[in-house]
Protein backbone atom coordinates (compact mmCIF):
# COMPACT_ATOMS: atom_id res chain seq x y z
CA UNK A 1 0.00 0.00 0.00
CA UNK A 2 1.35 3.41 -0.67
CA UNK A 3 2.26 6.20 2.08
CA UNK A 4 -0.71 8.50 2.25
CA UNK A 5 -1.59 11.73 4.26
CA UNK A 6 -4.93 13.02 5.51
CA UNK A 7 -6.04 16.09 3.89
CA UNK A 8 -4.68 19.60 5.00
CA UNK A 9 -4.64 22.94 3.72
CA UNK A 10 -3.52 23.25 0.61
CA UNK A 11 -1.05 26.58 1.56
CA UNK A 12 2.51 26.63 1.08
CA UNK A 13 4.13 25.39 3.83
CA UNK A 14 5.73 29.07 4.90
CA UNK A 15 1.97 30.00 5.37
CA UNK A 16 1.01 27.16 7.39
CA UNK A 17 4.00 28.30 9.71
CA UNK A 18 2.79 31.80 9.98
CA UNK A 19 -0.72 31.22 10.90
CA UNK A 20 0.24 28.32 13.01
CA UNK A 21 2.48 31.00 15.51
CA UNK A 22 0.56 34.10 14.69
CA UNK A 23 -2.30 32.23 16.17
CA UNK A 24 -2.08 28.73 16.94
CA UNK A 25 -5.76 27.68 18.83
CA UNK A 26 -7.59 29.36 15.69
CA UNK A 27 -5.34 27.92 13.20
CA UNK A 28 -5.44 24.31 14.34
CA UNK A 29 -9.38 24.76 15.30
CA UNK A 30 -10.11 25.82 12.18
CA UNK A 31 -8.34 22.62 10.68
CA UNK A 32 -10.16 20.51 12.84
CA UNK A 33 -13.66 21.84 11.62
CA UNK A 34 -12.56 21.76 8.22
CA UNK A 35 -10.99 18.15 7.88
CA UNK A 36 -12.08 16.28 11.07
CA UNK A 37 -9.78 14.05 13.74
CA UNK A 38 -6.68 13.68 11.49
CA UNK A 39 -5.34 16.64 9.42
CA UNK A 40 -1.77 17.71 7.59
CA UNK A 41 0.29 20.41 8.58
CA UNK A 42 3.60 21.15 6.65
CA UNK A 43 6.27 23.63 8.45
CA UNK A 44 9.64 24.44 6.77
CA UNK A 45 12.86 22.95 8.75
CA UNK A 46 10.06 21.01 10.77
CA UNK A 47 8.40 18.92 8.74
CA UNK A 48 5.01 17.30 8.32
CA UNK A 49 2.54 17.11 11.02
CA UNK A 50 -0.04 14.72 11.00
CA UNK A 51 -2.56 16.70 13.67
CA UNK A 52 -4.55 13.37 15.41
CA UNK A 53 -7.93 14.29 17.91
CA UNK A 54 -9.73 11.11 18.16
CA UNK A 55 -8.52 8.78 21.15
CA UNK A 56 -8.09 5.77 19.40
CA UNK A 57 -5.40 7.07 17.24
CA UNK A 58 -3.95 8.69 20.00
CA UNK A 59 -3.81 5.59 22.12
CA UNK A 60 -1.97 3.97 18.82
CA UNK A 61 0.49 6.14 19.31
CA UNK A 62 1.07 6.17 23.21
CA UNK A 63 0.98 2.39 23.39
CA UNK A 64 3.14 2.39 20.08
CA UNK A 65 7.09 0.83 19.65
CA UNK A 66 9.32 3.68 21.07
CA UNK A 67 11.31 2.28 18.42
CA UNK A 68 9.36 3.38 15.81
CA UNK A 69 7.29 6.52 17.63
CA UNK A 70 10.51 8.82 18.25
CA UNK A 71 9.64 11.38 20.81
CA UNK A 72 12.78 12.17 20.87
CA UNK A 73 13.51 13.22 17.26
CA UNK A 74 10.60 15.10 17.15
CA UNK A 75 12.17 17.55 19.86
CA UNK A 76 14.67 18.41 18.32
CA UNK A 77 14.89 21.66 17.77
CA UNK A 78 14.97 21.90 21.29
CA UNK A 79 18.63 20.21 21.68
CA UNK A 80 19.88 23.58 21.22
CA UNK A 81 18.28 24.96 24.73
CA UNK A 82 18.35 21.85 26.62
CA UNK A 83 21.27 19.86 25.38
CA UNK A 84 22.58 16.72 23.39
CA UNK A 85 21.59 14.40 26.36
CA UNK A 86 18.65 15.78 27.32
CA UNK A 87 16.10 13.00 28.09
CA UNK A 88 13.93 15.23 26.15
CA UNK A 89 15.92 14.65 22.97
CA UNK A 90 17.11 11.10 23.69
CA UNK A 91 15.37 8.23 21.81
CA UNK A 92 15.69 4.20 22.44
CA UNK A 93 18.54 2.89 24.43
CA UNK A 94 19.42 6.36 25.93
CA UNK A 95 16.32 7.55 26.63
CA UNK A 96 15.57 4.55 28.36
CA UNK A 97 18.30 4.43 30.45
CA UNK A 98 18.34 8.29 31.31
CA UNK A 99 14.66 8.00 31.99
CA UNK A 100 15.02 4.91 34.34
CA UNK A 101 18.24 6.51 36.15
CA UNK A 102 16.07 10.06 36.87
CA UNK A 103 12.49 8.25 37.66
CA UNK A 104 13.32 7.52 41.16
CA UNK A 105 13.76 11.43 41.64
CA UNK A 106 9.92 12.17 40.49
CA UNK A 107 8.35 9.00 42.03
CA UNK A 108 5.88 9.41 44.94
CA UNK A 109 7.46 8.61 47.83
CA UNK A 110 10.37 11.38 46.46
CA UNK A 111 8.04 14.17 45.68
CA UNK A 112 5.75 13.47 49.15
CA UNK A 113 9.14 14.36 51.00
CA UNK A 114 9.63 17.80 48.77
CA UNK A 115 6.18 19.08 50.36
CA UNK A 116 6.82 21.50 53.43
CA UNK A 117 9.32 22.94 51.04
CA UNK A 118 6.68 23.92 48.42
CA UNK A 119 4.78 25.57 51.19
CA UNK A 120 7.14 27.11 52.69
CA UNK A 121 8.32 28.89 49.37
CA UNK A 122 4.61 29.67 48.83
CA UNK A 123 4.19 31.47 52.11
CA UNK A 124 7.51 33.61 51.64
CA UNK A 125 5.87 34.54 48.05
CA UNK A 126 2.45 35.30 49.06
CA UNK A 127 3.37 37.48 52.14
CA UNK A 128 4.77 39.89 49.17
CA UNK A 129 1.54 40.57 47.43
CA UNK A 130 -0.17 43.91 47.30
CA UNK A 131 -3.48 43.97 48.93
CA UNK A 132 -6.34 45.77 47.17
CA UNK A 133 -4.59 45.91 43.88
CA UNK A 134 -4.76 44.34 40.57
CA UNK A 135 -1.64 42.42 39.49
CA UNK A 136 -1.10 39.92 37.29
CA UNK A 137 -0.34 36.47 39.00
CA UNK A 138 1.62 34.94 35.96
CA UNK A 139 5.08 36.33 37.07
CA UNK A 140 3.96 35.74 40.69
CA UNK A 141 4.36 31.93 39.90
CA UNK A 142 7.32 32.07 37.26
CA UNK A 143 9.11 33.35 40.34
CA UNK A 144 7.68 30.87 42.72
CA UNK A 145 8.19 27.72 40.50
CA UNK A 146 11.82 28.77 39.79
CA UNK A 147 12.25 29.08 43.42
CA UNK A 148 10.84 25.31 44.41
CA UNK A 149 12.81 23.76 41.54
CA UNK A 150 15.90 25.43 42.65
CA UNK A 151 15.65 24.42 46.44
CA UNK A 152 13.70 20.51 45.69
CA UNK A 153 15.54 19.55 42.47
CA UNK A 154 18.85 21.47 42.51
CA UNK A 155 19.14 21.63 46.46
CA UNK A 156 20.19 24.94 47.28
CA UNK A 157 20.11 26.28 50.47
CA UNK A 158 22.80 29.37 50.90
CA UNK A 159 21.02 32.25 49.86
CA UNK A 160 24.11 33.97 47.92
CA UNK A 161 23.86 31.11 45.91
CA UNK A 162 20.37 31.22 45.23
CA UNK A 163 20.67 35.11 44.45
CA UNK A 164 22.62 34.30 41.95
CA UNK A 165 20.70 31.18 40.23
CA UNK A 166 18.01 33.66 39.90
CA UNK A 167 19.22 35.94 38.08
CA UNK A 168 21.45 33.69 35.96
CA UNK A 169 19.24 30.74 35.22
CA UNK A 170 15.57 33.04 33.66
CA UNK A 171 17.13 34.09 30.44
CA UNK A 172 18.85 30.37 29.66
CA UNK A 173 15.21 29.54 30.07
CA UNK A 174 13.65 31.96 27.92
CA UNK A 175 13.86 30.56 24.44
CA UNK A 176 12.31 34.14 22.71
CA UNK A 177 10.64 34.12 19.63
CA UNK A 178 9.46 30.40 18.35
CA UNK A 179 12.31 31.05 15.17
CA UNK A 180 14.72 30.34 17.79
CA UNK A 181 13.75 26.70 18.39
CA UNK A 182 13.79 26.44 14.06
CA UNK A 183 17.61 25.14 13.14
CA UNK A 184 19.05 27.60 11.47
CA UNK A 185 22.09 27.87 8.98
CA UNK A 186 25.60 26.88 10.31
CA UNK A 187 26.72 30.42 9.50
CA UNK A 188 23.71 32.36 11.58
CA UNK A 189 24.78 30.69 14.77
CA UNK A 190 27.28 33.73 15.38
CA UNK A 191 24.59 36.67 14.85
CA UNK A 192 21.07 37.40 16.36
CA UNK A 193 19.09 35.28 18.73
CA UNK A 194 21.46 32.26 18.04
CA UNK A 195 25.10 33.69 19.76
CA UNK A 196 23.09 35.90 22.24
CA UNK A 197 21.48 32.18 23.67
CA UNK A 198 25.20 30.77 23.36
CA UNK A 199 26.60 33.56 25.58
CA UNK A 200 23.14 32.95 27.82
CA UNK A 201 23.79 29.62 28.24
CA UNK A 202 27.46 29.74 28.73
CA UNK A 203 27.28 31.86 31.47
CA UNK A 204 24.36 29.72 33.14
CA UNK A 205 26.06 26.38 32.39
CA UNK A 206 29.07 27.42 34.43
CA UNK A 207 27.02 27.84 38.12
CA UNK A 208 25.18 24.61 37.40
CA UNK A 209 28.16 22.87 36.84
CA UNK A 210 29.56 24.09 39.61
CA UNK A 211 26.62 23.28 41.53
CA UNK A 212 26.94 19.32 40.11
CA UNK A 213 30.32 19.50 41.60
CA UNK A 214 29.64 20.40 45.18
CA UNK A 215 27.10 18.26 44.95
CA UNK A 216 29.27 15.03 44.49
CA UNK A 217 31.40 16.57 46.88
CA UNK A 218 29.32 17.02 49.43
CA UNK A 219 29.51 14.68 52.72
CA UNK A 220 26.06 15.08 53.24
CA UNK A 221 25.52 13.19 49.20
CA UNK A 222 23.78 10.28 50.84
CA UNK A 223 21.35 12.08 53.10
CA UNK A 224 20.42 14.58 50.55
CA UNK A 225 16.46 14.39 49.28
CA UNK A 226 16.85 16.80 46.27
CA UNK A 227 16.72 15.65 42.75
CA UNK A 228 20.32 16.49 41.56
CA UNK A 229 21.36 14.42 44.90
CA UNK A 230 19.25 11.57 43.56
CA UNK A 231 20.55 11.67 40.11
CA UNK A 232 24.43 11.82 41.12
CA UNK A 233 24.06 8.69 43.05
CA UNK A 234 21.86 6.70 40.75
CA UNK A 235 23.57 4.55 38.42
CA UNK A 236 22.39 2.44 35.24
CA UNK A 237 22.45 -1.47 34.70
CA UNK A 238 25.94 -1.63 34.03
CA UNK A 239 26.46 0.29 37.31
CA UNK A 240 28.01 3.32 35.81
CA UNK A 241 26.39 6.81 37.31
CA UNK A 242 25.78 9.66 34.90
CA UNK A 243 28.59 12.13 33.78
CA UNK A 244 28.69 15.56 34.68
CA UNK A 245 27.96 16.30 30.98
CA UNK A 246 24.61 13.91 31.23
CA UNK A 247 23.40 15.26 34.69
CA UNK A 248 23.86 19.33 33.30
CA UNK A 249 21.82 18.16 30.29
CA UNK A 250 19.27 17.30 32.50
CA UNK A 251 19.50 19.71 35.14
CA UNK A 252 18.59 22.10 32.25
CA UNK A 253 15.58 19.49 30.81
CA UNK A 254 14.31 19.88 34.68
CA UNK A 255 14.13 23.45 34.84
CA UNK A 256 13.12 24.11 31.55
CA UNK A 257 10.47 21.57 31.28
CA UNK A 258 9.22 22.12 34.85
CA UNK A 259 9.06 25.56 35.73
CA UNK A 260 7.19 27.67 33.53
CA UNK A 261 5.06 24.68 32.68
CA UNK A 262 4.08 24.88 36.43
CA UNK A 263 3.82 28.24 36.73
CA UNK A 264 1.86 28.81 33.64
CA UNK A 265 -0.83 25.60 35.31
CA UNK A 266 -1.28 27.38 38.52
CA UNK A 267 -1.74 30.73 36.48
CA UNK A 268 -4.88 29.31 34.65
CA UNK A 269 -6.35 28.15 37.70
CA UNK A 270 -6.56 31.51 39.70
CA UNK A 271 -7.81 32.46 35.94
CA UNK A 272 -10.39 30.15 36.37
CA UNK A 273 -11.17 29.86 39.91
CA UNK A 274 -11.64 34.09 40.17
CA UNK A 275 -14.36 33.76 37.17
CA UNK A 276 -16.27 31.12 39.12
CA UNK A 277 -16.93 32.77 42.75
CA UNK A 278 -18.82 29.81 43.68
CA UNK A 279 -16.31 27.24 43.18
CA UNK A 280 -13.63 30.41 44.60
CA UNK A 281 -15.14 30.04 47.61
CA UNK A 282 -15.87 25.91 47.63
CA UNK A 283 -12.03 25.53 46.78
CA UNK A 284 -11.20 28.34 49.81
CA UNK A 285 -12.62 25.96 52.02
CA UNK A 286 -11.30 22.86 50.70
CA UNK A 287 -7.79 24.77 51.36
CA UNK A 288 -8.82 25.43 55.07
CA UNK A 289 -9.82 21.84 55.80
CA UNK A 290 -7.10 20.28 53.97
CA UNK A 291 -9.28 18.69 51.21
CA UNK A 292 -7.35 17.23 48.51
CA UNK A 293 -9.43 15.42 46.91
CA UNK A 294 -11.22 18.43 45.67
CA UNK A 295 -7.82 20.45 45.00
CA UNK A 296 -7.10 17.94 42.78
CA UNK A 297 -10.22 17.85 40.92
CA UNK A 298 -9.92 21.90 40.47
CA UNK A 299 -5.97 20.97 38.53
CA UNK A 300 -7.29 18.38 36.54
CA UNK A 301 -10.20 20.47 35.46
CA UNK A 302 -7.78 23.45 35.08
CA UNK A 303 -5.49 21.64 33.22
CA UNK A 304 -7.73 20.24 31.00
CA UNK A 305 -9.86 23.07 30.20
CA UNK A 306 -6.37 25.44 29.89
CA UNK A 307 -4.29 22.92 28.85
CA UNK A 308 -0.23 23.84 29.34
CA UNK A 309 0.79 22.59 26.39
CA UNK A 310 -1.35 22.59 23.50
CA UNK A 311 0.41 18.73 21.91
CA UNK A 312 3.16 16.62 21.75
CA UNK A 313 4.95 15.00 19.14
CA UNK A 314 6.24 11.56 17.90
CA UNK A 315 8.61 11.33 14.53
CA UNK A 316 8.26 8.04 13.02
CA UNK A 317 11.18 5.89 11.78
CA UNK A 318 8.79 3.66 9.67
CA UNK A 319 5.59 4.03 8.09
CA UNK A 320 3.12 3.19 10.25
CA UNK A 321 -1.18 2.72 9.63
CA UNK A 322 -3.53 4.49 11.11
CA UNK A 323 -7.40 5.20 10.33
CA UNK A 324 -6.65 4.10 6.65
CA UNK A 325 -3.65 5.88 5.72
CA UNK A 326 -0.04 4.51 5.77
CA UNK A 327 1.91 7.52 7.22
CA UNK A 328 5.26 7.69 5.72
CA UNK A 329 8.58 7.48 8.07
CA UNK A 330 9.66 11.11 8.71
CA UNK A 331 6.27 12.69 9.29
CA UNK A 332 5.53 13.58 13.23
CA UNK A 333 2.42 12.12 14.84
CA UNK A 334 0.61 15.12 16.69
CA UNK A 335 -1.91 14.38 19.10
CA UNK A 336 -3.58 17.42 19.96
CA UNK A 337 -4.48 17.97 23.91
CA UNK A 338 -6.13 21.08 22.96
CA UNK A 339 -8.74 19.26 20.53
CA UNK A 340 -9.11 16.03 22.74
CA UNK A 341 -9.99 18.22 26.06
CA UNK A 342 -12.52 20.46 24.38
CA UNK A 343 -14.72 17.62 22.00
CA UNK A 344 -18.33 17.86 23.72
CA UNK A 345 -18.21 13.70 22.84
CA UNK A 346 -15.72 13.20 25.66
CA UNK A 347 -16.73 16.51 28.13
CA UNK A 348 -20.40 17.85 27.86
CA UNK A 349 -19.74 21.65 27.97
CA UNK A 350 -16.75 21.31 27.02
CA UNK A 351 -15.69 24.89 27.47
CA UNK A 352 -17.54 25.29 30.91
CA UNK A 353 -14.84 25.07 33.96
CA UNK A 354 -16.56 21.91 36.33
CA UNK A 355 -13.71 20.89 38.81
CA UNK A 356 -16.93 17.84 39.53
CA UNK A 357 -15.82 16.18 36.50
CA UNK A 358 -12.35 15.01 38.28
CA UNK A 359 -14.47 14.54 41.89
CA UNK A 360 -13.15 10.84 42.77
CA UNK A 361 -12.65 9.90 38.70
CA UNK A 362 -9.54 8.41 37.03
CA UNK A 363 -9.94 10.35 33.54
CA UNK A 364 -9.05 7.91 30.72
CA UNK A 365 -5.29 8.15 29.70
CA UNK A 366 -6.77 9.39 25.94
CA UNK A 367 -8.97 11.31 26.95
CA UNK A 368 -7.01 13.46 29.51
CA UNK A 369 -3.55 13.66 28.61
CA UNK A 370 -1.99 17.63 29.92
CA UNK A 371 1.27 15.21 30.35
CA UNK A 372 1.39 13.97 27.19
CA UNK A 373 1.28 9.67 26.88
CA UNK A 374 2.77 6.51 27.23
CA UNK A 375 6.46 5.73 28.33
CA UNK A 376 7.52 9.66 27.22
CA UNK A 377 4.58 11.03 29.65
CA UNK A 378 6.03 13.90 31.74
CA UNK A 379 8.64 12.42 34.20
CA UNK A 380 7.44 15.27 36.64
CA UNK A 381 3.62 15.05 36.40
CA UNK A 382 3.43 14.04 39.76
CA UNK A 383 5.58 16.72 41.11
CA UNK A 384 3.97 19.02 39.09
CA UNK A 385 0.42 18.03 40.40
CA UNK A 386 1.27 17.72 43.84
CA UNK A 387 3.18 21.26 43.83
CA UNK A 388 -0.27 23.23 41.94
CA UNK A 389 -2.16 21.72 44.99
CA UNK A 390 0.76 22.60 47.54
CA UNK A 391 0.66 26.12 45.96
CA UNK A 392 -3.32 26.41 45.62
CA UNK A 393 -3.98 25.24 49.01
CA UNK A 394 -1.36 27.49 50.71
CA UNK A 395 -1.73 30.77 48.71
CA UNK A 396 -5.98 30.29 49.36
CA UNK A 397 -5.37 29.40 53.60
CA UNK A 398 -3.82 32.53 53.63
CA UNK A 399 -5.33 35.24 51.22
CA UNK A 400 -8.85 35.75 50.31
CA UNK A 401 -9.17 36.62 46.63
CA UNK A 402 -11.70 38.90 44.98
CA UNK A 403 -13.65 37.11 42.59
CA UNK A 404 -14.11 39.05 39.14
CA UNK A 405 -16.20 39.34 36.13
CA UNK A 406 -13.84 40.39 33.53
CA UNK A 407 -13.56 38.52 30.41
CA UNK A 408 -11.86 35.12 29.87
CA UNK A 409 -8.01 35.95 29.55
CA UNK A 410 -7.45 34.24 26.07
CA UNK A 411 -4.09 31.97 26.02
CA UNK A 412 -1.09 33.37 23.84
CA UNK A 413 1.54 31.47 22.45
CA UNK A 414 4.42 31.51 24.83
CA UNK A 415 7.60 29.53 23.86
CA UNK A 416 6.33 25.68 24.37
CA UNK A 417 3.34 26.98 26.44
CA UNK A 418 0.27 28.72 26.23
CA UNK A 419 0.18 31.52 29.15
CA UNK A 420 -2.86 33.76 29.52
CA UNK A 421 -2.68 37.12 27.93
CA UNK A 422 -2.86 39.61 30.88
CA UNK A 423 -0.79 37.48 33.03
CA UNK A 424 -3.74 36.39 35.15
CA UNK A 425 -5.11 39.26 36.79
CA UNK A 426 -5.31 38.86 40.37
CA UNK A 427 -6.67 40.74 43.64
CA UNK A 428 -6.07 39.77 47.07
CA UNK A 429 -9.52 41.00 48.75
CA UNK A 430 -7.37 40.72 52.21
CA UNK A 431 -4.70 38.75 54.32
CA UNK A 432 -6.31 36.13 56.62
CA UNK A 433 -5.01 36.64 60.30
CA UNK A 434 -2.56 34.28 61.78
CA UNK A 435 -4.95 32.77 64.24
CA UNK A 436 -7.59 31.69 60.91
CA UNK A 437 -4.28 29.99 59.44
CA UNK A 438 -3.05 28.14 62.10
CA UNK A 439 -6.48 26.36 62.95
CA UNK A 440 -6.53 25.77 59.37
CA UNK A 441 -3.40 24.43 59.08
CA UNK A 442 -3.28 20.37 58.83
CA UNK A 443 0.28 18.66 58.88
CA UNK A 444 1.04 19.32 55.17
CA UNK A 445 3.13 15.74 55.15
CA UNK A 446 -0.52 14.15 55.44
CA UNK A 447 -1.46 15.39 52.36
CA UNK A 448 -1.72 12.64 49.78
CA UNK A 449 0.61 12.38 46.90
C1 LIG B 1 1.81 21.54 34.77
C2 LIG B 1 3.09 21.33 34.52
C3 LIG B 1 3.62 20.47 33.40
C4 LIG B 1 3.05 20.15 32.19
C5 LIG B 1 1.70 20.61 31.64
C6 LIG B 1 3.98 19.28 31.51
C7 LIG B 1 3.75 18.72 30.25
C8 LIG B 1 4.63 17.85 29.61
C9 LIG B 1 4.38 17.24 28.34
C10 LIG B 1 3.12 17.43 27.48
C11 LIG B 1 5.45 16.47 28.04
C12 LIG B 1 5.64 15.61 26.77
C13 LIG B 1 5.09 14.22 27.05
C14 LIG B 1 5.01 13.32 25.84
O1 LIG B 1 5.69 13.55 24.82
O2 LIG B 1 4.25 12.34 25.90
C15 LIG B 1 6.39 16.58 29.13
C16 LIG B 1 7.61 15.95 29.18
C17 LIG B 1 8.52 16.11 30.21
N1 LIG B 1 8.35 16.85 31.37
FE1 LIG B 1 6.67 17.87 31.89
N2 LIG B 1 5.08 19.10 32.30
C18 LIG B 1 4.90 19.79 33.47
C19 LIG B 1 5.77 19.85 34.55
C20 LIG B 1 6.98 19.21 34.64
C21 LIG B 1 7.85 19.23 35.78
C22 LIG B 1 7.54 19.90 37.11
C23 LIG B 1 8.98 18.54 35.44
C24 LIG B 1 10.22 18.25 36.25
C25 LIG B 1 10.63 18.96 37.27
C26 LIG B 1 8.81 18.07 34.08
C27 LIG B 1 9.72 17.33 33.37
C28 LIG B 1 9.49 16.75 32.13
C29 LIG B 1 10.46 15.91 31.43
C30 LIG B 1 11.87 15.56 31.91
C31 LIG B 1 9.85 15.49 30.24
C32 LIG B 1 10.44 14.57 29.17
C33 LIG B 1 10.05 13.12 29.45
C34 LIG B 1 10.63 12.11 28.45
O3 LIG B 1 10.86 12.50 27.30
O4 LIG B 1 10.82 10.95 28.85
N3 LIG B 1 7.58 18.50 33.62
N4 LIG B 1 5.86 17.43 30.09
Amino acid sequence: MACTLPPGPPLPALAQASLIWWDPVRFVRACHQRYGDRFTVRIPRIGTLVYLADPDDIRSVIRGDPAVFHAGEAAEPLHQVVGRQSLLTLDDGKHRRSRGMMLPAFHGEAVRRQIAEMAAVTADEVAQWPVGESFPVYPRMQRLTLEIILRTVIGVRKESRLAELRSALPPLLEIGSPLELIPPPRMLLRFGPWRRRAQRRAAALALLTDEITRCRADSRLAQRTDALAMLVRSVDGTGAPMTNEELLDQLITLLLAGHDTTATALSWAFERLTRHPTLLSRTAQAAADGEDAWLEAVCKESLRVRPVVFEFGRKLTAPVHLAGHRIPAGTILTPSINLVHHASRHYPDPDEFRPQRFLDHRPDPALWLPFGGGVRRCLGATFAQVEMRTVLREVLRRLELSPTTAPDEPARPHHVTMVPRQGAMLTVHRRLDAATIRASLHDNQRTQV
